[in-house]
């Protein structure tokens, strides 16, 4: 793989696990996601990973996994195709997996299916609760550093965003709610907060604790939640997902489920917004129009694997952990002035540079001298500068290749 590699390290061209390259576990059980596809496999892929940039770049940015799908979901995309399945999504099915899922995986029965609405995607499907709760001009407070289309989002609906920092932890910080709280609501108007819980980019997975206090700063100031809970299944061992409508006083608020996350099924478009037991007279009012954004496979891919991809996701969750485990012991070792807020879920990791001496943006470095792409803090807001986001949900010797050149990039 020489258009891998800078000079000196080799990424196998084989799968690690010496599973065969086709990617169908050998022995009928769902193996190590992570593991089952060559380096030069994932470079065939067509998708924005990986035809970004050259050839010779290794791609660590965006948030896909280098995984194969789950076995369910293949079994279900290709019974659709074979009956030519392929028209308009419908009915309650996606909301009512969800509703299973929440039960069995989270003991949790707040995913009422009468109080759902199956959207295009979670970033949509967020917007148009937004959009119920308030109008042009109002305020929507985002906790950066934060998943950077919070704020494009918000901005093309006509809303201004207003920032409550994360504090240098990655945790929520009450004042900094307050401060925006009291900020957007200023003269009287509407506002909402759009929360990231778990947290993109730091991984935090925020605790009840946390959440309640939201709930009553949001209640004292009449402000009206939405929760992206994307990253929901996607939490690792020591920390514990809440959901956001679980907590007390949120039951005028929404979250946002999807699959495509923790599935890997972004190119599958679908999720389910479900409003708390107030909020069911506003999503009522959710035009109609905003049914026709779901894809119909993407309700059938993200149904499947919440139904029947149980396994996959418990053979994904242990080779995260360990991933983020690897990048920790390999910061450590070769550029350990880095700072690792080792997260508690998602597969990003958010590492501060600073002390590397690199300026604002340290991703344009390491992707000009080491060949290597993570996403640039920049774009996160408040907190991002001299910052990167880097995706480990990949083998663990693309990981181990990705450090190397780091470090090769500040000339270790
Ligand atoms: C927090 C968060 N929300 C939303 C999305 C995008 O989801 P969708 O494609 O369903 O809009 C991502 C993608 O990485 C994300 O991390």
């Amino acid at each position: 793989m020489s258009d891998d590699c800078v000079p000196g390290a080799r990424v196998p061209d084989v799968p690690a696990s010496g599973a065969p390259a086709s990617g169908a576990p050998a022995s009928g059980e769902e193996g190590n996601p992570l593991r089952r596809l060559s380096l030069a496999e994932l470079r065939r892929r067509t998708s924005a990973k990986w035809r970004t940039y050259p050839p010779d770049v290794l791609p660590l940015w965006v948030a896909e996994m280098d995984a194969m799908p789950a076995g369910a979901v293949t079994r279900a995309l290709t019974a659709a195709l074979a009956l030519g399945d392929t028209g308009y999504p419908w009915g309650p099915g996606y909301a009512e997996a969800w509703d299973s899922f929440a039960r069995k995986r989270w003991g949790w029965d707040g995913v009422a299916p009468e109080r759902t609405a199956t959207v295009a995607d979670v970033m949509r499907g967020s917007v148009e609760m937004l959009k119920l709760v308030t109008g042009p001009g109002d305020a929507v407070v985002v906790s950066p550093p934060v998943y950077p289309p919070f704020y494009g989002f918000v901005e093309h609906e006509d809303r201004r965003v207003v920032e409550a920092p994360l504090g240098e932890d990655g945790r929520l910080r009450a004042s900094a709610l307050e401060a925006a709280f009291r900020r957007a609501t200023a003269g009287g108007r509407r506002a909402a907060y759009l929360l990231c819980n778990p947290h993109n980019p730091t991984g935090t997975v925020h605790t009840r604790a946390e959440l309640t206090a939201v709930a009553e700063l949001a209640n004292a100031y009449g402000i009206r939640v939405v929760a992206d809970e994307i990253h929901a299944p996607l939490v690792l061992p020591g920390a514990q997902y809440v959901p956001y409508l679980s907590v007390p006083g949120a039951e005028d608020a929404f979250c946002l489920l999807s699959a495509s996350k923790a599935w890997n099924l972004a190119g599958l478009k679908a999720a389910v917004a479900v409003a708390g037991p107030a909020a069911a007279d506003d999503l009522a009012r959710l035009p109609q129009i905003v049914s026709h954004g779901p894809s119909h496979l993407g309700v059938v891919a993200h149904t499947a694997a919440l139904r029947d991809g149980g396994d996959w996701l418990d053979a994904l969750l242990p080779a995260l952990d360990d991933n983020r485990r690897l990048l920790g012991e390999l910061l450590e070792r070769h550029l350990p002035e880095i700072r690792y807020l080792r997260p508690e879920g998602t597969y990003l990791a958010w590492l501060d540079c600073r002390a590397l001496g690199l300026g604002d943006d340290p991703a344009a470095v390491f992707l000009e001298r080491g060949r290597v792409a993570l996403s640039g803090g920049l774009p996160f807001g408040t907190g991002g500068a001299g910052h990167v986001r880097l995706n480990f949900a990949a083998s663990p010797e693309v990981l181990t290749e990705a450090v190397r050149r780091m470090a090769a990039a500040v000339g270790r």
